[in-house]
This record gives C-alpha cells, structure tokens and sequence, in this order.
C-alpha cells in the first residue's frame, strides 16, 4: 500500500474499453470507450479518447501509468453510510434471525447494537483503531476510495469521543479518506429512557464532540422504538448549531416522521427509506435531500427493498452505501451495485452513478469527488471487466484489479 500523502507526480490510465467519467444529464453516467485519463499531483488534468490524452501526456513522461487495456476505468467508490468501527461478533444473532427473532426485538431485549456497545466500551483504542484499519484495507482492495464512519456503539461521552479519535487515527494512516459522522442517538443505552438520552446527547455530547472537532455530520436514528421525529429534530438542530451537518436513518422499520426531519433540518442526506411514500419521497426531493439506499441491509435482514426506481423514474438519482455493520457485513460496494439492479432494478450505470458521484453528493462534496472530470481527485479503480455493466452484473469474484487514490497506485 502506498502513502496516502506520496507525491504523485503525472499519472495516465490508458487504452480502457470503457471508462466512467461522472453523471450524465439523466440519472446515469457519461461512458467513453478506448479512453484515458491523466492526472498531475493527484487531480485529473485531462480525460477523453485515449489517443488524445496521450498526445499531451505521453506514458514515457507518467511517474504512474497504468494500462487498463480490455479493463473498465470508473471514478473511486464513495461508500457514504457506515458503522465501520466496531468490537465483538455478532455472527449468532445473524443465526437468530434466521430461526425468527427480528432486528428490533433483538435491540429492544439489550442486544444488537447494545451488545456492540458493550465490546467497544471494553476495547483500548488501539484495538478499536486496528479493527477500523482492517476494515478499509477491506474497502479498499474493493475499490472505495472515500467512506463516512459513524460514531454510535459509545453512547456516552467518553466512548464516543474514544470511537471519533479512532476514526481519526486510522483514517489519517490509510489511503482511503474517511469522513467521521457523530451518532450518539445510535440507540438508547439500557437504564434510560430515550428523553433523558435525547437531553444527554444535546447537552453533554455534542458540545464535547464539537469542541473535539474531529466530526464533520451528525446523524440520528429515527426510528419507531429508538428516537422519536421530535426527539431526532431536536438533536440534529443542535448537531447543526454545533456546525455538524445532520443526516437521519429514516423509514427503515416504519416511517415516523424522518423524512419531514430531514427536510425541516436540511439534511445532507437521508438513509435506508425501506418504508418511504409518496409524500416521504417528494419531501426528500423539494428539500434537496440526497437518498441513500442500503440494499446489503436489506438483504440481510430479508426485508423488502427501498423503492429506488420511484426517486428515478421522476430524474432523481440515488446514491448507494454498504450499511458496513455487524448487522451488515459487506464492504464490497461492487456487492451493492448488485444488489441494488437485481433488488432494486436499478440499470448499472444508475448503480455506478450510486457508489461515485450521488454517493458523494450525499456527503456534501462538491470538489468533483466521484468523478473523474477535470479538476476532480484523481481517485480510480480499474475493474478486469469489459464493461461498466459488468460491476452489477457480476457477483462472484472482486473484479478490482488496480485502485488509484489522488492519482498513486494504493492497491494492486
Ligand atoms: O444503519 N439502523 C441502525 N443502525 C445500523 C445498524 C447498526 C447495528 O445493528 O449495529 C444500520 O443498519
Ligand atoms: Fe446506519
């Protein structure tokens, strides 16, 4: 693995039968095909027809050149939702489930994320950090290139303060940018009730975690059971006063409201929309609000999926995240690409648009993350796929076979 911080000097990605360079005026993306990109100090300078971009940035000159002959170039995967930083095994509970017992009896009888809570209060930081670190070298070998890493399994002060500098740390030691999200209202720690924790989370918490500085989102766990819309609006407006930007886990068991939070809160995104309406989804779209859809969670829970193709066929892109979790252990974003066009019938290059630049468009980023045009980071992976259509259409090996994160090779 290379340096996150080595000099890239100029880098060409050559001779690609198809290569991915952002969305298109639809909800797809812009495919060209025999093309190459060329970036100077970790920024794409040029992109187009292979022969193009080599007439002014010939491979002799390249400090790093990569010849994607017969291969698929796409923009480096942005996973936007995870709960990537844990401790413990929660492999039975996944046995639970398939004998019966649902995700919310299981929280509300002191397990699930409570029991995640329980392991990474007991773990040093050391191991909280190296478990993180082992989880993006995951990512990465499967081509993400930018991933949000919640707080959530502290639900104190302390421990969530533990959990964002780990984030910190293994994400200032890793080629993969990590974007840290304080959630606090993860769940509701047992020997409280959610009001009492609601008022913990506002007045002890987040201040701590501002003054801290490492988060850049807030989010909540809106839920039927978990937080109230009330409860969640008051958190994220804080979060907010804080300068954390909000984002909300909506619908994903019932819709209670998350939707009218998101929008009322102006809320970069809003997550999971498993039980989302008409009305929830027209919310979401005249407030601005990026959907993100989890198709691994539902998945493994055996829930029916979000309704993906309602936000698209009304023009609106849906950007895709993993959910990595205990309760969700995926962090392949090819795996999710997957499962959203066979569950969620979204064409490929709609998925691709998903995992790169809606993806980073509900992480507020507006440096051309997720793309590959002039002036974006030069963040790539290179698939041994003829075609872009091959991440969602296959699903047996990991297709990824170079990744570049600001224009250095990170993995081969
Ligand atoms: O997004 N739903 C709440 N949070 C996670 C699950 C976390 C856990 O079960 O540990 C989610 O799916
Ligand atoms: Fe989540």
């Amino acid at each position: 693995m290379t340096d996150a911080g080595s000099t890239a000097g100029l880098t060409v990605v050559h001779d690609a039968a198809e290569l991915v360079v952002g969305p298109d005026e639809g909800t797809g993306v812009v495919v060209l095909e025999d093309a190459a990109f060329a970036a100077l100090d970790g920024e794409v300078v040029a992109v187009g027809p292979t022969d193009e971009v080599l007439a002014d940035y010939p491979v002799a000159g390249a400090d790093t050149a990569v010849d994607a002959t017969g291969k698929t170039v796409l923009p480096g995967f942005v996973d936007p939702h995870t709960h990537a930083l844990f401790a413990g095994d929660r492999s039975d509970e996944f046995v639970a489930k398939l004998r019966g017992a649902t995700y919310e009896e299981i929280l509300a009888d002191g397990g699930g994320i409570l029991r995640t809570v329980d392991a990474v209060r007991e773990a040093s930081d050391e191991e909280l950090a190296a478990n993180l670190t082992e989880h993006l070298d995951a990512m990465l070998v499967h081509g993400t290139t930018t991933v949000e890493v919640k707080s959530g399994y502290g639900l104190d002060t302390e421990t969530e303060l533990r959990m964002l500098s780990a984030i910190d740390a293994a994400g200032s030691d890793h080629p993969v940018d990590v974007i840290p999200t304080f959630m606090g209202a993860h769940a509701v720690p047992r020997g409280v009730d959610a009001e009492g924790y609601t008022e913990s989370v506002v007045a002890d918490q987040l201040p701590a975690v501002a003054e801290q500085g490492i988060a850049e989102f807030c989010d909540v766990f809106c839920e039927r059971g978990v937080f109230t819309a009330e409860q969640s609006r008051r958190i994220l407006e804080a979060g907010r006063d804080h300068g954390l930007a909000p984002k909300i886990h909506a619908d994903e068991f019932a819709a209670i409201g998350g939707t009218d939070v998101a929008a009322a809160v102006g809320a970069a995104s809003a997550d999971h929309l498993l039980h989302t309406d008409d009305g929830g989804r027209e919310t979401l779209v005249d407030a601005g609000v990026a959907p993100v859809m989890l198709p691994g969670t539902a998945f493994g829970l055996g829930a029916d999926y979000a309704d993906a193709r309602a936000f698209l066929d009304a023009g609106h892109e849906v950007a895709l995240a993993t959910d990595f979790n205990p309760n969700c252990f995926s962090r392949s974003m090819g795996f999710v690409a997957t499962l959203a066009s066979v569950g969620m019938r979204m064409t490929p290059h709609e998925a691709i648009r998903g995992v790169t630049s809606a993806a980073a468009g509900a992480l507020d980023r507006d440096d051309g993350t997720g793309t590959l045009r002039t002036g974006a980071p030069a963040d790539a992976v290179v698939l041994d796929v003829p075609t872009a259509s091959h991440l969602s259409y296959r699903f047996d090996t990991n297709p990824v076979s170079t990744v570049l994160k600001s224009g250095v090779v990170a993995h081969e």
